[in-house]
């Protein structure tokens, strides 16, 4: 019997024990990208749920790089990189947000994100949603609409999706 898209990728994600640390179970989805097929259904299913539905594309770094350009491109649209603090020159809007320890910073330079503009954020890993989150702060910031989320694979029990729910309902993880 054939496998869903969403077995397929749970066969390619690796759980590392104890990993950055202690208690931690790392999902890395590096295998992924050992696969040519694979990684052309994703790109088509991910441009599926967005086709019709937005203006451009957010991604996020690094890894929501990953599939977040290829989704902009199977689309014809515009890939916006949204940074890490730092990376960028200026000129760039920033939002600060609240890590487990500390905060961080992402940041997009000024103008990409045209007012108006319906949003797709594009992300790997959905985990406690602080970094979507902050995205989606950053999008409206700029005068633009958080029309979509989607993601990789979301760890559903750190409730990062509930954190996303104020900005738009539109929410898609390929893997729980
Ligand atoms: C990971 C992951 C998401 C984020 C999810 O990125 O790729 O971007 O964490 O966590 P959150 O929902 O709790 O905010 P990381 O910061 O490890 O960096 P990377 O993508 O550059 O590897
Ligand atoms: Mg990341």
């Amino acid at each position: 019997k054939e496998l869903s898209l969403s077995q397929e990728i749970d066969l390619h994600i690796d759980r590392v024990q104890d990993f950055p640390k202690e208690g931690i179970q790392y999902k890395d989805i590096s295998p992924l990208f050992l696969n040519s097929e694979l990684c052309t259904k994703i790109v088509r299913t991910f441009a599926d749920l967005s086709r019709g539905k937005i203006d451009a594309v957010c991604g996020i770094e690094s890894r929501g790089y990953l599939f977040g350009v290829q989704i902009a491109r199977e689309l014809g649209l515009p890939f916006i990189l949204v940074r890490k603090a730092g990376k960028l020159p200026p000129p760039v809007i920033s939002q600060e947000y609240n890590l487990e320890y500390g905060n961080a910073i992402i940041e997009v330079k000024k103008g990409y994100i045209k007012q108006g503009q319906r949003i797709l954020i594009h992300d790997d890993v959905l985990a406690t949603g602080g970094t979507a989150s902050a995205c989606a702060k950053l999008v409206q910031n700029c005068g633009a609409e958080v029309s979509q989320f989607s993601f990789i694979l979301g760890l559903s029990f750190l409730g990062g999706i509930d954190e996303l729910k104020k900005y738009t309902q539109d929410i898609h993880l390929l893997l729980e």
